[in-house]
């Protein structure tokens, strides 16, 4: 950076005492972050929800039935119809995806469920024409906090992810949902309703023995892990056995909504003020991939704005000023320049912003990225590094899925330095590969982890477990229906 003026410099090392996050630091926050899950373990209404799912197994590899599985994801919705074979933790999958209009996600509750179900109808209709089907049952990825008393409902706790719908927080999501299939007379149960984080910790574990968390760094951004229902407090009136395992879904997004502890700078304030919801996901608002370019646009506004350097100095920065103008995929171009004069970051705030840079001008870009990434990749490890310290886990797999997670360059590397800093690992650990709390790639948790929970559910039901299943009954004649269903090969 020989060649940057003194100004930029200055902000330069103002923006690193901002974003960076040391060691102490972590600690610190993985320290509260440990007492927050166990709060959550104990009374319905901690910061962090600590929801129990009633998904009450891994799989063992032995399910088997056709499952249909849809995701009501951010930007795409995708129906997927999986078929887990004979063959030990084997599985067919056909998929469709649709678009998820922008409109939707600030629309009303009918015409989401509407889309929702014509999507599912179109599914059915694509792939199986005239054929009869008597009934699939479903496992609906629903990312978003929601009580669930049963594995078949969910009352939706708080819109996230900039989803913004009117009457459908505080209420259970399944009865419009089904409502509007029953209109189309889709041959479709619900079986099981899922979060991401959920399906992910289930899929991965159908082939990896050793995984113990499902964690979704996307759009938003939580992770699951299986407890056992000795150990949820909340749920002691209903006098489980204490050694049946239930996975918890944290929704640590919402990790210190009362801004205890998290390093929070005045652009992490002004996210959260001009949110749909301000005052909630206080953690989620600093990590996720929602948020990652915005925040990285306002300290460009800043600094365009300040009196003490010179940022795109005469130029028009009308396209900057456009909130939520710049995603996550922006950074990650910025950190992948891989040119000496950054002539792609040069190029991407021409095209992008219509905004020419100087040379320091792009230095200071790409520094800034750096930064915002790290921050994400190191924040993030401490809730996965909480998990781990309340459960006394030393070593043991982790399933990530998520856009950062899969995108993002040096994500990964940057979180696995952060979880050894936080759990002082030895001086070779920390790569990733081989650590002893080591975070990988997942299975699709959407498509064949909601398709497995559908079918530990049901098979659960014939087993006669019937803790956490709304009507025992129904879903032993889904359980009979769904074998029927099974096409032949
Ligand atoms: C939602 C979670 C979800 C996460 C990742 C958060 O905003 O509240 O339910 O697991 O995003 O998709």
């Amino acid at each position: 950076m020989a060649d940057v003026p003194k100004d930029l410099l200055d902000q330069i090392n103002k923006l690193e005492d901002l974003f960076i996050v040391d060691t102490q630091k972590l600690k610190e926050v993985t320290d509260q972050f440990v007492s927050e899950l166990r709060r959550g373990l104990g009374q319905d209404d901690a910061t962090i929800p600590m929801n129990p799912t009633w998904c009450m197994a891994f799989p063992d590899g032995n399910e088997t039935g056709t499952f249909l599985a849809l995701d009501m994801g951010g930007t795409n919705l995708r129906v997927c119809e999986v078929t887990l074979t004979e063959e030990k933790g084997e599985f067919d999958i056909i998929q469709s995806k649709y678009r998820m209009p922008e409109e939707l996600k600030t629309g009303t509750a009918d015409e989401l469920w509407g889309y929702v179900a014509d999507c599912l109808q179109q599914f059915i209709e694509y792939h199986h024409g005239d054929e009869k089907i008597e009934q699939l049952p479903l496992g609906f990825t629903f990312s978003y906090p929601a009580t669930q008393n049963h594995i078949d409902h969910g009352i939706l706790q708080r819109w996230t992810k900039g989803f913004d719908i009117d009457g459908v927080e505080g209420k259970d999501v399944v009865p419009p949902f089904e409502a509007a299939l029953a209109e189309r007379g889709l041959p479709i149960k619900l079986t099981a309703l899922v979060n991401d984080t959920t399906g992910t910790m289930i899929a991965s574990a159908y082939t990896d023995p050793l995984m113990r968390i499902g964690c979704i760094f996307g759009t938003g951004c939580n992770a699951a892990y299986m407890e056992d229902c000795g150990s949820i407090p909340k749920l002691a009136h209903m006098n489980l056995d204490p050694s049946l395992p239930m996975a918890i879904n944290c929704e640590y997004g919402a990790f210190d909504n009362e801004h205890k502890v998290l390093p929070r700078t005045p652009y992490d304030i002004i996210i959260d003020k001009e949110s749909p919801r301000p005052g909630q996901q206080a953690f989620e608002k600093m990590i996720a991939g929602l948020y990652l370019g915005e925040i990285f646009r306002l300290v460009l506004l800043d600094l365009h704005q300040s009196h003490d350097c010179e940022v795109f100095a005469g130029q028009d920065i009308s396209k900057l000023q456009k909130a939520y103008s710049l995603d996550a995929g922006f950074l990650s171009a910025i950190e992948e320049d891989p040119f000496e004069n950054l002539s792609e970051t040069h190029d991407l705030m021409q095209n992008k912003l219509s905004i020419s840079c100087t040379k320091p001008e792009l230095e200071l870009l790409r520094r800034l990225a750096e930064l915002i990434g790290t921050r994400a990749a190191r924040l993030s490890a401490c809730g996965v590094a909480a998990i781990c310290k309340h459960k006394g886990w030393e070593t043991c797999h982790v399933g990530a899925d998520g856009s950062v997670f899969n995108k993002y360059p040096h994500f990964k590397v940057r979180g696995a330095q952060a979880l050894k800093e936080i759990l002082d690992w030895p001086e070779n650990k920390g790569k990733g590969k081989g650590d002893p709390i080591e975070i990988l790639p997942a299975e699709d948790g959407s498509g064949v982890g909601a398709a497995l929970i559908a079918a530990l559910t049901l098979k659960r039901v014939q087993q006669g477990q019937n803790a956490g299943i709304r009507d025992p009954e129904a879903m032993k004649k889904a359980a009979e229906l769904a074998r029927k269903a099974r096409p032949s090969k």
